[in-house]
């Protein structure tokens, strides 16, 4: 089969990689699952799918819990892999004591601080990077509603880069603070809105190093080659690094996964893949897992999926040999 990292390593990319939700998923006692996984010529970058956000790493207050996290630092580092930590400061996936809390602006910016420092610590450069704040954009480009948001104002999202700049420079390690968010991979208003904001950000000294562009795509709606590499070409014009970093493609209609739909998707992911390849400082792709048995898409979009690189069974798809084409 195309080695895919090896691929985009000899493309000039860091990585072709893949998100990974252990422990205790099914992923974790798969053997097969776990042969591809680890193998680095496949994937030479992984993201923790769930393990590292709030609800999972400080469950009660000021008290944390580094346990799953830290399997996808082992998998990483015994396989001589990247990982892309995610995330700190996002609307969902929050613990309770958070979501039920009783905040003022200030007694939440301080949880925010601690929580954005102590993870960002205590890992150290084992990430490549940090998904600072996720997702914190609506689709008109204005801040989305969420505790953070609603109790600190626009101010939090600042002073979360604030924060984890403050703790990169604690580590003297260099560990890159991205943003990451769907919507943003074509040139319509979200994408915008990102560019002001990223300059904002410029002006006023906040350190941020890339944009994570999660292509989370639909068969048959993907936008274009030329739609892709124009939307990168504008983060890398602003000085940052741009990573592709959930990329999957989903079949709205089941009934549509027949050798037509199948060729269409290796369509939709060779244009994806070749946008990144394209754009000098697109820096890798990362499917949000590769086989259809453990992607997230049908319990999210109940009717919707084969969105993966693999069938449920492990064998690829005609996407996957798409891919290596487009490296
Ligand atoms: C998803 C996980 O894959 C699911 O297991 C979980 O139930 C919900 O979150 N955007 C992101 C990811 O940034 O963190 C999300 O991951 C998918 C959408």
């Amino acid at each position: 089969p195309p080695y895919l990292n090896d691929l985009a390593r000899a493309a000039g990319k860091l990585w072709f990689g893949s998100a990974t939700d252990q422990p205790g998923t099914g992923e974790d006692t798969n053997i097969l699952y776990q042969e591809i996984l680890n193998d680095t010529d496949i994937f030479g970058q992984i993201t923790p799918a769930n393990d590292m956000k709030f609800f999972a790493t400080e469950p009660e207050q000021n008290v944390f819990n580094f346990t799953g996290g830290q399997v996808a630092v082992d998998i990483a580092q015994d396989h001589g892999k990247y990982l892309r930590c995610h995330n700190l400061v996002w609307v969902s996936q929050l613990a309770d004591w958070v979501t039920n809390g009783n905040w003022t602006a200030e007694t939440l910016t301080a949880v925010m601080k601690n929580h954005i420092q102590t993870l960002i610590i205590h890992w150290g450069d084992a990430c490549y990077s940090w998904d600072v704040v996720n997702e914190a954009l609506a689709s008109n480009g204005s801040f989305s509603s969420s505790i953070w948001y609603d109790v600190i104002g626009p101010e939090y999202f600042f002073l979360a880069y604030q924060f984890a700049q403050e703790a990169v420079e604690a580590t003297g390690k260099d560990i890159k603070l991205f943003y990451n968010d769907y919507g943003i991979e074509d040139t319509g208003n979200k994408t915008q809105a990102l560019y002001a904001l990223i300059q904002e950000m410029q002006s006023r000294g906040i350190q941020i190093d890339g944009v994570g562009l999660e292509s989370h795509f639909e068969v048959g709606a993907t936008p274009s080659l030329e739609t892709q590499i124009a939307a990168k070409q504008g983060y890398v014009a602003l000085g940052l690094e741009v990573a592709m970093t959930e990329l999957d493609i989903r079949f709205i209609e089941a009934n549509a996964t027949n050798s037509t739909g199948f060729a269409m998707q290796a369509q939709n992911y060779y244009d994806s893949v070749s946008s990144c390849v394209q754009v000098d400082g697109c820096i890798g792709v990362t499917v949000w897992d590769f086989d259809d048995q453990y992607s997230w898409i049908p319990g999210t979009f109940p009717g919707q999926g084969a969105a993966d690189l693999y069938n449920a069974d492990f064998t690829r798809k005609p996407a996957y040999y798409a891919v290596g084409e487009a490296l």
